[in-house]
């Protein structure tokens, strides 16, 4: 279909599962078991509702903001998404690609297709927000080296994903048992699941910390805090940023939504919110008012996963990716000026009622 018919990121994800290859589909789509908290993501942000103010005189709206010291066009980032390659031939290239011309930030997946160098190639220029997402090998030698890659890329953070010690049991996925040679791995043809559980140390902890901090002095981030006590140890632990996850429903089932995380640390330590350590958040965020109650929640910024790869499939790469960014970008603004907003700062509490997800 063309492109200008596509009017939301739902029409985006009815066209990639037409028109992927049964394995990609059943590998970017699945979550875990019953996927319970793949579809709670969603629905976190269809319980809360939004106080908009009248009257304010929104002329003009401003949705540019910092990560991680990084200037972006918009509070949204992609999110380390595995195997790009298998929506389009272009991968992660291309999403650098889009990452520099709209202004973005990208976080490179440690099971990318194409290589942190690859992608640094074809970033548009050397200081677009580029950052690299690491799985702990067993073989720790392993990471060490590969942080060094990113490193010398130019990667301007360091995030560790915490959620997945082990894989999810993704069943739809098994089913298929996709064969694809994931970049950080030496075993082919078993299923992406496999492949990972093969590689992923589940015998990290808080240490994991001073170890990254011997490798370099890049901002770090622990992506996959799932309750406000991994969160207030994060923060303990002087981390520059938090990524409230549930990998997108698709590690464990019935893992409680970010959204709820991020009200439990609004509740139980309001502290964490006072801008020394960034927060931000992913799972299911497919409106522009989604990312609105996340940001007037207290979140920095949040991140798209499967939206990326969806919008890359079907033959439309670089420019389905630019497609649905101006979507999601029109909704934003749309909804800033409905709630009497001019910039991210003016997103606050009081803009939502959060009193039916308090009760989940
Ligand atoms: C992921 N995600 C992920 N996260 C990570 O830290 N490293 C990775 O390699 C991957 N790989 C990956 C592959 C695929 C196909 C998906 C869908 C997701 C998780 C991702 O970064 C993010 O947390 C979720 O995708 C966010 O949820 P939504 O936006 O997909 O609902």
């Amino acid at each position: 279909p063309l492109l200008s018919t596509l009017i939301n990121l739902n029409d985006f994800e009815e066209v990639a599962k037409q028109y992927l290859p049964a394995n990609a589909w059943a590998y970017y789509s699945s979550g875990a078991d019953d996927e319970i908290s793949k579809r709670n993501n969603r629905r976190a942000y269809q319980k809360v509702a939004l106080r908009p103010r009248i009257l304010k005189k929104v002329s003009s709206v401003d949705t540019t903001t910092s990560i991680l010291g990084q200037t972006v066009s918009m509070p949204v980032y992609m999110s380390a998404v595995g195997i790009a390659k298998l929506a389009h031939p272009d991968g992660e290239c291309a999403l650098a690609r889009v990452a520099g011309k709209e202004g973005l930030a990208q976080l490179l997946a440690n099971s990318s297709s194409m290589s942190v160098e690859q992608v640094r190639v074809a970033r548009t220029s050397e200081d677009q927000p580029l950052f690299f997402q690491l799985y702990v090998n067993k073989d720790i030698q392993k990471s060490v080296e590969m942080v060094k890659r990113a490193v010398q890329a130019g990667a301007q953070a360091i995030w560790i994903t915490v959620d997945s010690p082990v894989v999810g049991k993704r069943e739809s996925d098994e089913r298929l048992n996709l064969a694809v040679t994931a970049m950080d791995s030496d075993v082919q043809g078993q299923g992406v699941a496999k492949i990972m559980a093969s590689s992923i140390s589940p015998g990290i902890d808080w240490g994991i910390l001073s170890w990254i901090r011997e490798l370099t002095d890049l901002p770090v981030v622990i992506k996959g805090i799932q309750c406000v006590e991994d969160a207030v140890l994060a923060y303990n632990h002087g981390v520059q940023g938090i990524v409230l996850s549930n990998h997108g429903g698709r590690s464990q089932d019935t893992a409680q939504s970010p959204l709820l995380t991020l009200l439990e640390i609004r509740k139980f330590a309001p502290h964490l919110v006072d801008g020394k350590m960034q927060i931000f958040i992913d799972g299911g965020i497919r409106r522009g008012t989604d990312v609105l109650k996340a940001l007037a929640l207290g979140a920095t910024a949040v991140g798209l996963g499967r939206p990326f790869l969806f919008s890359m499939s079907a033959g439309y790469g670089e420019a389905g990716v630019r497609r649905m960014l101006e979507i999601l970008r029109q909704e934003m603004e749309m909804n800033m000026v409905f709630l009497g907003a001019t910039s991210l700062k003016e997103l606050r509490p009081e803009m939502v009622n959060a009193s039916r997800l308090e009760k989940d």
